[in-house]
């Protein structure tokens, strides 16, 4: 029921907000639409109402999610026959998963956007309430697999900002066969035991931007699979989690490789890897080329550099065969900081196909204050400046 004060309630708010972001031509409240903020009842269908509302707008809509807590179901954006390309999600509020994991579990994902073309999410916190299916995971075999918190597929002109993830299932944020998505500020907490519950997953995907993110996870902080390029990353906090990781790669005989990637300014906490590139030890024609990891600090990281070209997990065919993804071009510049471990810089590269233009300039890595150790397979590039441990790369 509509209250006169409901009604100036929602006038004010129109305004405001239409004059912080003065571009909207129409707002459309979930509230409005018949969203609860409980926490307890179904907003799906609202949430999708005004999805079509905004979709079918030629302007540049808004949906804005007013304070609370609403319970959305497996919830799809599809962008397919939108009217527009300017689409504002503004979320001051927390999205809420059903509590029960079965419910997630078996689908692929939580919050979907596919095939959209100029949405940004504002704000938001999306919690998956993961927790029951990760002791799950931890307890027991025939458990269902978890959706991913946030994806985007086949989308393009994308923004993510100020968005925070918590307790996701499985992966937190997805962007996959994307083109021209930024990503800021974004916050993501998972506890640093839970199962595969990636930070900011990107694949298949061109010109990603992440900058201003602080992870910590229970898998990769960020992970880059097959067919990226262009990817900037810029001012992560990491940890606890396992790095920022092109890979695993060569999984598959045929396969896109990852091209132009930079990440700078990062810090890693405890993490398990710094900088890591894996890839399968089976054949295949992926590769790796033109990637700058610089601007670090490790601090009691266990693999702050590493190259590991013999990945083969659950012997999936692949023992004592050798990687065929050829990486070249990769350089590692001001880095400095702590190892966990005695070997601080790993390159095992594949026998097949050695890597080759390793670049290494002003690296300073020190296990237990004393030198670290560095560790050379075909592994071919140059190395410049203060380099600790020494270089080994030939
Ligand atoms: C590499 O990627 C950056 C964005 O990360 C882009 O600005 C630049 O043009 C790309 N370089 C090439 C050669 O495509
Ligand atoms: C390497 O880092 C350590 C610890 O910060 C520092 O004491 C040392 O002087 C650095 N080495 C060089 C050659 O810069």
């Amino acid at each position: 029921m509509e209250t006169p004060q409901s009604l100036l309630f929602s006038i004010l708010l129109f305004l405001s907000i239409t004059s912080k972001l003065s571009l909207a031509t129409e707002v459309y409240n979930v509230v409005q639409l018949g969203a609860k903020l409980d926490g307890r009842t179904d907003s799906t269908k609202p949430f999708l109402d005004a999805w079509n509302a905004a979709c079918r707008s030629t302007g540049s809509p808004m949906i804005y999610v007013p304070p609370g807590t609403y319970l959305l179901n497996r919830v799809l954006f599809s962008g397919s026959n939108c009217k527009n390309t300017a689409t504002t999600l503004k979320i001051d509020a927390t999205l809420l998963a059903p509590s029960d994991y079965r419910i997630l579990g078996n689908k692929k994902n939580w919050i979907m956007f596919k095939q959209v073309n100029g949405v940004s999410i504002i704000g938001g916190t999306l919690d998956a309430q993961g927790d029951t299916l990760w002791a799950c995971k931890s307890n027991r075999h025939n458990c269902p697999e978890g959706a991913r918190t946030l994806e985007f597929e086949n989308s393009k002109h994308v923004v993510i900002q100020g968005l925070t993830s918590i307790n996701s299932q499985k992966f937190n944020v997805v962007i996959s066969g994307c083109q021209n998505v930024n990503i800021q500020g974004v916050k993501i907490t998972s506890p640093g035991n839970s199962p595969n519950t990636d930070g900011i997953h990107v694949t298949s995907s061109i010109g990603v931007t992440i900058t201003g993110a602080v992870i910590r996870t229970g898998d990769d902080c960020i992970s880059i699979s097959p067919r990226t390029s262009n990817l900037w990353i810029e001012n992560i906090i990491c940890g606890p989690g396992h790095g920022i990781s092109i890979g695993s790669l060569g999984m598959n005989l045929i396969e896109a490789g990852v091209q132009n990637v930079t990440a700078q300014s990062i810090t890693f906490t405890g993490t398990e890897n710094g900088f890591r590139i894996k890839t399968w030890a089976k054949p295949s024609n992926g590769f790796v080329k033109g990637v700058r990891f610089q601007q670090a600090t490790m601090i009691n990281v266990h693999n702050p550099i590493i190259i590991d070209q013999n990945y083969c997990s659950h012997s999936k065919g692949c023992p004592h065969q050798a990687s065929g993804v050829q990486i070249t071009d990769v350089s590692y510049k001001n880095i400095k900081g702590t190892s966990a471990t005695k070997v601080a810089v790993k390159f095992d590269c594949s026998r097949a196909k050695p890597c080759s233009g390793i670049v290494m300039e002003n690296v300073n890595l020190s296990y237990q204050n004393q030198a670290a150790q560095s560790s050379c397979i075909s592994a071919g590039g140059s190395a410049h400046g203060v380099i600790q441990p020494s270089s080994c790369l030939v």
